[in-house]
Order: C-alpha cells, then sequence, then structure tokens
C-alpha cells in the first residue's frame, strides 16, 4: 500500500506530522529520528522578533499530562530563515512553519518573509496559545478576529494555510467555519486546554503564569470530541491533535474525522514516536485489508443515532 496523498494542497507520504512546540525546529533531532519518514514536521510558533517566552518554572507534569507556559518563545523569523532553513531544505517530508504573533500586521510579515522559501510547504497559524497577553487565546476566541487574519494571510500566500485553532471555547465548530469561510485550507484540532497545577507545601502554583496548556493523553478524549465536531461542520480537512500516543490513538482521531494527525507532547517522551505511529496505521490498514487508508476518515458508527449526537453539538 502507498501512502502518500494529499489534504489541504499538501503532499504527504504518511498521515503523520509532529505537533508546532515539540519538535523543535525539526533540525535538532535527526540523530533521533528519520525525519524523512515522517508525514510532516510543524515547527514550533515563529514570531517577527526572537522571543524569551514566560519566566520559569513555565513546565509541569500532570496525571497523563503536561503543562505548560512557554509564552511562544522562539529564535524569530530571521534566524529561523538564516540557521534552520538550510537544513530543512534537505528533507524529504513536509515542512510546515507555524506562525504566532501579537498583531495581524506580525503574522503577515512573517508569513510574508517565509513564503518564497521552497522548504516551507506550507503553514499552519496559531491563533491559540493560551500563555500569552497578546495574540493567542484572545484571537483565536473571537471569530471575526479568526476571519481577518485568515483572510489576510489567505491574500498573501498560494501556499497550504491551516488555523491551528482553540479549544477553550463553546463551540469550536464556528471557529473552524470562520477559517473556512476566509479561504483556510484547514484546521489543525486542538491546541491545549487551560489548566492549572498548585505545590500543596508551597501554596505557590506551578507555573509562574499561574495556568497553562494542559497537552498529553490526559487530553485525547476532548480532543477527539473536537475533531469530531468540526468535521461534521466543514469541508477543509481537520488535522487531528490531542494526546496522541500509538497508532491506534491515531486511528481513533482519523474515524473522528481527522485527515491526518499531529504527535505532540508524547514527542518528549519517544522522539521517533511519529515514524512509529506512521508504521503502525499501515500495518494496521494491510491486516484489515484497507487499501486506502483515507477511507477511515470519519468513518465513525455511533453507538446510537447520529442526529441525535448532531443536536448536542
Ligand atoms: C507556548 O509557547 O506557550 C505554547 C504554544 C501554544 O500553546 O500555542
Amino acid at each position: 500500500m502507498h501512502e502518500s496523498f494529499t489534504v489541504a494542497g499538501l503532499t504527504l507520504q504518511n498521515r503523520v506530522l509532529v505537533a508546532s512546540g515539540t519538535f523543535g525546529y525539526g533540525d535538532e533531532v535527526p540523530q533521533l529520528v528519520d525525519v524523512n519518514k515522517l508525514g510532516g514536521i510543524v515547527t514550533k510558533s515563529l514570531s517577527m522578533k526572537p522571543r524569551d517566552g514566560n519566566p520559569a518554572p513555565r513546565i509541569a507534569e500532570t496525571p497523563s499530562g503536561m503543562l505548560n507556559s512557554i509564552g511562544l518563545a522562539n529564535i524569530g523569523v530571521k534566524k529561523f530563515i538564516e540557521e534552520k532553513i538550510p537544513k530543512l531544505s534537505t528533507f524529504s517530508c513536509a515542512v510546515i512553519a507555524n506562525i504566532a504573533a501579537s498583531s495581524v500586521e506580525e503574522y503577515c510579515g512573517v508569513l510574508e518573509k517565509l513564503d518564497p522559501f521552497e522548504a516551507i510547504a506550507g503553514f499552519e497559524i496559531n491563533v491559540s496559545c493560551p500563555n500569552v497577553k497578546e495574540g493567542g487565546l484572545s484571537f483565536g476566541t473571537d471569530k471575526e478576529k479568526v476571519a481577518l487574519i485568515t483572510k489576510e494571510l489567505r491574500r498573501r500566500t498560494k501556499k497550504p494555510l491551516m488555523i491551528k485553532l482553540t479549544p477553550n471555547v463553546t463551540h469550536i465548530s464556528e471557529f473552524a467555519l470562520a477559517a473556512e469561510s476566509e479561504g483556510a485550507d484547514a484546521v489543525s484540532v486542538i491546541n491545549t486546554i487551560i489548566g492549572m497545577a498548585i505545590d500543596i507545601r508551597t501554596r505557590k502554583t506551578k507555573l509562574s503564569t499561574v495556568t497553562g496548556g494542559l497537552s498529553g493523553p490526559a487530553i485525547k478524549p476532548i480532543a477527539l470530541a473536537k475533531v469530531y465536531e468540526v468535521y461534521r461542520a466543514v469541508k477543509i480537512p481537520v488535522i487531528g491533535i490531542g494526546g496522541i500516543t500509538s497508532w491506534e490513538d491515531a486511528v481513533e482521531f482519523l474515524l473522528a474525522g481527522a485527515s491526518a494527525v499531529q504527535v505532540g507532547t508524547y514527542n518528549f517522551v519517544v522522539p521517533s514516536a511519529g515514524v512509529t505511529i506512521a508504521e503502525g496505521i499501515k500495518s494496521f490498514c494491510e491486516q484489515q485489508s484497507i487499501s486506502d487508508v483515507g477511507k477511515l476518515v470519519g468513518a465513525v458508527e455511533a453507538k446510537r443515532d447520529l442526529s441525535v449526537i448532531e443536536s448536542w453539538l
């Protein structure tokens, strides 16, 4: 079975990418992972200027998960172009640049700087970081802002444009529809869920910023439900993210409606997880005589009449 396929205008050799913020800029790990066996790499969010991010502590372990409050620390787009793109150009997997910004102008500026580079196959737009005062959630929880950012970026690139959505809203599908209406090629579902942890002895919060973004297996059922909701609302592809640690998890996301998945937090445990998961999906399809992985997308069968469930979404 040859898996190579096109999703949202991206040609991928398989349906497993590594998520932004969990794989650096993709160039640090080749001694640990054969990156060319991944469907793609999504870079850490890039902003116009370098950012130091939030003060420590900005990571806390939680049951089956992790809280982070990195605050979009990154090297800035100039250094990325000078120091990272030459190495990324040698990869055969798709490299997707994730962009974060505190204004519409900044999103546009970063995208315009990256767009000419052949090494960048497409863009994922972070409108969902819960750890910054400007941008992030303040954009991602405002449908008009999501639509405006998508519209302005769409005008500036012909490359695949994905909008990474926050689950910290009542109906995520409304935000997916806003992105779709202004020309997004796909939506990435989901970014982290706002959470908090306290050290009971010091009575201090475990993160310097009090709250942070929860990721890891703890959020997988929530992410699956959001993918299912969005898949039923939009026509553009959904990229599923949230607590994936195995090929079985990935297949669940495909069945819920994801056309491809991103492995995130689990990369910190097993950096080569994305490759193993891609191989696992392939073997599963072979064992099940599924000739095209795409046949799994959205193929979930509800235990009861779907119309009942849909009225809840
Ligand atoms: C961060 O840098 O704070 C995490 C990125 C994100 O949640 O989008």
